[in-house]
């Protein structure tokens, strides 16, 4: 990269994220950088060269090489304006100080020259100095009402590093979510920003954080507790907050946040976030399952009738009301489910029963189900146990009326 941009003479600088993280040694993610020339021409030599492949965003001058599962972005330096709140931006080319200038918060907006002896920080901003001190600022008083993206990044950075947002900035920030310019955002940016969070190691300290700011309200308007994230997180944490066990996959961190809503509300919520398949399901499925806490709290409740209550439901969906619901004889139900009905199947299949003399059509599908029934209820465990069943099965239809 460097090699390439030298031999094109063109300043070559890495800059946010990689360098916020370097200056912290916390390991480093996608490496970003930002020359003063053309970016989408840079992209494409040096993916001529490397044997990757460019994939060029011309409206914002923008790259990004890959090289199997390695990304590099490249930008070219700009600075932006924005038309109205919330609006993308309209970029102009320009210097890696109006590059730096247009980023979100001063931890962000470091670069690192590279090439020649210009190993020199650039830090206009002071982020090296709320590096230190542990402080998340914006670079000016706008920049929420810009792009109110950026009240979801402060908190995500926030809860991240364990810093603290800047009083002044949580003051626009407060101002730009009661102003309702996070309303005027696209499901589709709020959604990106939501999986953002759900993909943070801790998503749930974020969230919490972003439910006390007002912002979850705004997306949605009961969407204001998150008693249940935490009663899902909890059961991971002991002491120093680290989660222990097992995965908490971000679906089900989802599926914690929606738990709380009506039905109504959540297909708003569904509507607001434009979700994919993936997204609606989980939350649909956590709904259906909340609601069915009668059924499943019921101690008479026989094992089929629990598989077939929860057969299809979203494994995400269950684990998570399996922990934020408030009925130990619920959550217990669901891991019954989980650990071992849901793997209970007979040993005799359809042509199983052929060969002992069922009648193809309905009622060979009817022996079937009463024998998966009979396997999960008790009474049925060896495979003895299902040859008897089945020929008393037989008997019993011959000697119905038309059998
Ligand atoms: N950026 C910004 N405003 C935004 C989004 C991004 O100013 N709304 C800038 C920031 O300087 C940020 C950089 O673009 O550092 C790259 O954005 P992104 O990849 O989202 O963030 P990273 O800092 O790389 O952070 P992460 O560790 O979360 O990937």
């Amino acid at each position: 990269m460097r090699h390439r941009a030298e031999q094109q003479s063109v300043p070559v600088y890495l800059v946010g994220g990689p360098v916020r993280d370097v200056l912290l040694d916390r390991p480093i993610g996608d490496l970003d950088f930002v020359i003063e020339g053309d970016a989408p021409a840079l992209a494409r030599d040096l993916a001529a060269e490397v044997g990757g492949v460019a994939v060029v965003h011309h409206a914002f001058r923008t790259a990004t090489v890959s090289v199997g599962d390695d990304r590099v972005d490249i930008v070219t330096a700009r600075s932006e304006s924005y038309p109205r709140p919330g609006a993308l931006p309209k970029i102009t080319p320009g210097t890696i100080a109006d590059d730096l200038a247009r980023r979100d918060l001063s931890i962000n907006a470091m670069a690192l020259p590279l090439g020649g002896d210009r190993q020199r920080l650039l830090d206009p901003n002071g982020g090296a100095r709320d590096l230190s001190a542990g402080v998340v600022r914006t670079l000016h008083d706008r920049s929420f009402v810009d792009d109110p993206t950026r009240v979801f990044r402060a908190a995500r950075y926030e809860q991240r590093l364990g810093f603290r947002i800047d009083d002044e900035t949580a003051c626009h920030l407060e101002r730009a979510v009661a102003c309702g310019h996070v309303k005027v955002l696209s499901p589709d940016r709020v959604r990106h920003e939501i999986e953002r969070v759900l993909n943070e190691a801790q998503p749930a300290l974020a969230l919490g954080r972003l439910a006390g700011l007002g912002v979850l309200a705004e997306i949605s308007e009961s969407w204001s507790g998150v008693d249940g994230l935490f009663r899902l997180y909890s059961e991971h944490c002991k002491g120093n907050g680290r989660p222990l066990g097992s995965v908490i996959t971000p679906m089900m961190y989802l599926a914690a946040l929606v738990y709380p809503l009506t039905p109504g509300r959540m297909e708003s919520l569904v509507s607001r976030l434009n979700m994919p398949n993936s997204w609606s399901k989980v939350s649909r499925d956590t709904l259906a399952v909340r609601d069915l806490k009668a059924e499943l709290s019921d101690p008479a409740l026989p094992n089929s009738q629990t598989v077939r209550l929860l057969t299809g439901i979203s494994e995400d969906a269950l684990l998570a009301v399996a922990r934020v619901t408030s009925s130990a004889a619920v959550a217990r139900r669901i891991r019954s489910f989980l650990g071992e009905l849901k793997s209970i199947t007979p040993a005799l299949d359809g042509d199983d029963l052929l060969e002992l003399g069922a009648p193809s059509g309905p009622q060979l599908g009817r022996i079937l189900d009463e024998l998966f029934d009979a396997k999960l209820d008790g009474g049925v465990n060896t495979i003895e146990d299902e040859h008897r069943f089945v020929r008393e099965a037989l008997v019993r239809i011959g000697d119905e009326p038309g059998g």
